[in-house]
């Protein structure tokens, strides 16, 4: 499964990148305005980072004026995917900009009927929203299980990107189920490597150490 992060902040995608986590990067209007930067500047900063994909998210409502900003964004570098809405004019521009050879993330999937468009649109990836389906009363990774069930009858190609993924075990219910990619705040990432066995092994270790009176190098 690949790891994608989910944030628009510089230090911790390069942080990510560092320790070979990094196989992309998603950003939406929110996280854009969370990091308080310049839309263009920082993606392209971004897009420097990772040889994966960057999502880049259109605002306009009408296929047109999407196709137009689109335009503007897959400029920035050739790793861009352009992030759509799941509406009749978000799928329209995916399929517009995916049979020219654009990758598209189309986004806000929260039923498997419409993931199922998506990928008849050609999608490259479609992100399923996992935590706010549980926050309004659904199993987010039921979604992820129904959509892998009919993308491998069809043998799709669209890869599911699980999104506003919140925590680890979402992160292992995706793996377990096959999903293609998770995007992830880079906290929860991070929260991977944390196991009570690891930290009392270490300083189990470093305690003995101690008493060796040595040192490396
Ligand atoms: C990513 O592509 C989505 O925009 C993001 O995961 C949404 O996450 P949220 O529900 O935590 O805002």
């Amino acid at each position: 499964m690949k790891f994608f992060a989910d944030t628009a902040e510089i230090a911790d995608i390069k942080e990510l990148a560092e320790a070979g986590l990094l196989d992309g990067v998603t950003t939406n209007p929110s996280l854009i305005h969370k990091s308080g930067r310049n839309f263009m500047e920082v993606t392209k900063e971004i897009c420097a980072l990772t040889d994966g994909p960057v999502s880049a998210e259109v605002v306009a409502l009408d296929h047109g004026t999407m196709m137009k900003e689109a335009e503007v964004l897959r400029k920035i570098a050739d790793n861009v995917c352009i992030k759509v809405p799941l509406t009749i004019d978000g799928l329209k521009t995916c399929k517009a900009l995916t049979d020219d050879g654009t990758m598209v993330n189309v986004t806000l999937c929260f039923s498997a009927n419409q993931a199922l468009l998506a990928a008849k649109a050609g999608a490259t990836f479609v992100s399923p929203f996992v935590g706010r389906h549980d926050d309004n009363g659904f199993d987010g990774m039921d979604l992820i299980r129904d959509i892998r069930l009919i993308y491998d009858n069809y043998a799709f190609e669209t890869q599911i990107l699980v999104a506003s993924v919140r925590h680890a075990t979402h992160v292992l219910e995706s793996a377990r189920i096959g999903a293609d990619v998770a995007t992830m705040p880079p906290a929860v990432i991070k929260s991977l490597v944390k196991h009570v066995l690891t930290d009392k092994g270490i300083d189990g270790f470093l305690a003995d150490w101690a008493k060796t009176g040595q040192t490396i190098g």
